[in-house]
């Protein structure tokens, strides 16, 4: 047990009270944005004349060797400090001597855990960004390959009316779009410097507020040193887009299990992304989807826990916020892998097209095109729906597709049917027809492939 407060205490602390406070074993985390920041701010005090030249070279070298030590492995962070930021300056005093117990000059472990924990997260949304980047690329890849492959579109899970597998995958394409540039607005939103807030009340030194930032990346200082160091918003913000995407993913995954059920056969999971059966031999189960669903409620739940958390919190610092942490870091890493993973199964995915297409064609999809013919040959569109529903009931008795009626049939019905219902009511036709942007049709879906590949250049 080694603190930096010991100076006001008669007595050691508790070890169970140590161990319930300490925050190493997860803040370590954050180990290289701790010394990043902890350099910018040595700048900043050397270029306000606080510290010297000299002073700032030696903890520099230090915190240089610190970070070299640690990433190859000579260095080992251990639990015998409380936390990063205390392991990070004892082993500085340690290295350079006296000089280092200046590093924490007009600084607090608020300000620095508030720096860390925003730089930690900055260069998290960059990363996930990126996988997201991926799961689109491949998304689109399918689209492209798909601008006729034919099967149901569906609403309350019954066959509705007929798309294309590009146009399903456009919707898709379209959710994970918005979660990129919801990590945007997140990202923009909190890239602000909270560094030289001190513990709430900002500190006596003259500090260069701007250029830490400006070293930092930073788009400015943060505006109030209070709200710097207890501001939790982009952390709420971020697990809030965290579970938009892991319900995008859990809803494409409960999709994809369809799909693959007998039942279904739409899809086919490749075998290096499913698994088999301890006892049932013929088995190869969607097991990565279906983890892909189940982990959605784990990242939920750090939203629905930091939330609580900060409920009741007065102005400023709270030891409550310590529980931002470890929350957020499995979240994140929850949905790193699992975009990840999802990404390597859908690119691996097999659809059967033949399947897909006979699906579209039974199901009577078609049934609104029908009823839009008779529109178009002046029949009132409440009309049309009746007699169509009649037809479809007609085929049910009969176990035929709308297409495979006569055209006697048909005329039995209503004689306004001609020859061209069955060009009308076509599969292809359907699917063709629908040219608004937005809609399957191929000459939309393509435009709108063009605008996502430009989206994809950057
Ligand atoms: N481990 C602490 C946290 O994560 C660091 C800040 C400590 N500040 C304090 N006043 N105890 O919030």
């Amino acid at each position: 047990m080694a603190q930096l407060w010991g100076g006001r205490f008669t007595k050691e602390t508790d070890k169970l009270v140590y161990n319930f406070n300490a925050s190493i074993s997860f803040d370590q985390k954050f180990f290289r944005q701790d010394i990043e920041g902890s350099m910018a701010h040595v700048k900043m005090l050397a270029k306000q004349s606080i510290l010297s030249e000299n002073e700032k070279n030696q903890i520099l070298l230090g915190l240089e060797s610190i970070l070299t030590d640690a990433e190859n492995g000579k260095l080992t962070i251990t639990d015998e400090y409380e936390d990063i930021h205390s392991f990070v300056e004892a082993n500085l005093i340690d290295r350079v001597g006296d000089v280092g117990k200046k590093l924490h000059t007009g600084r607090s472990r608020n300000d620095q855990v508030a720096l860390d924990m925003k730089l930690y997260t900055r260069h998290e949304i960059i990363e996930i960004k990126e996988l997201l980047k991926n799961l689109l690329d491949s998304i689109l890849k399918i689209m492209e390959q798909n601008i006729d492959t034919y099967m149901p579109g569906f609403t309350h899970l019954q066959k509705a009316q007929p798309i294309t597998l590009a146009h399903h995958m456009g919707a898709y394409f379209e959710m994970f779009k918005r979660d990129r540039q919801r990590l945007e607005d997140i990202y923009n939103r909190m890239n602000y410097c909270p560094l030289g807030s001190g513990a709430l009340a900002g500190t006596t030194y003259p500090l260069d507020r701007d250029y830490t930032a400006q070293l930092l990346d930073f788009n400015g200082p943060t505006l109030n040193s209070m709200d710097s160091v207890a501001d939790r918003d982009y952390i709420i913000e971020l697990l809030s887009a965290l579970s938009t995407i892991m319900m995008h993913l859990s809803r494409f995954s409960e999709e994809v299990i369809l799909w693959n059920s007998n039942e279904y056969h739409f899809v086919e999971i490749d075998d290096a992304y499913s698994t088999g059966s301890s006892i049932m031999p013929q088995k190869k189960n969607p097991d990565i989807a279906e983890l892909v669903r189940g982990k959605t409620g784990r990242v939920y739940g750090a939203l629905m826990s930091i939330l609580t958390t900060m409920k009741g919190i007065p102005l400023a610092y709270n030891k409550d916020m310590q529980e931002d942490k470890e929350l957020t870091f499995d979240a994140i890493d929850t949905v790193k892998g699992c975009v990840a993973l999802f990404t390597g199964m859908l690119s691996t995915l097999k659809f059967n097209k033949d399947i897909m297409k006979t699906s579209a064609m039974k199901g009577f999809t078609n049934a609104t095109d029908a009823a839009d013919y008779l529109v178009n040959r002046g029949v009132p569109f409440r009309d049309a729906h009746g007699i169509i529903g009649k037809l479809v009931l007609y085929c049910i008795e009969k176990d035929k597709a709308l297409d495979e009626l006569s055209l006697d049939e048909l005329k039995s019905i209503n004689p306004v049917f001609e020859q061209d219902i069955f060009e009308a009511i076509s599969l292809e036709t359907c699917v063709n027809k629908r040219i608004t942007i937005g809609a399957p049709g191929p000459d939309a879906m393509k435009e709108v492939i063009q605008i996502y590949k430009e989206y994809l250049r950057f």
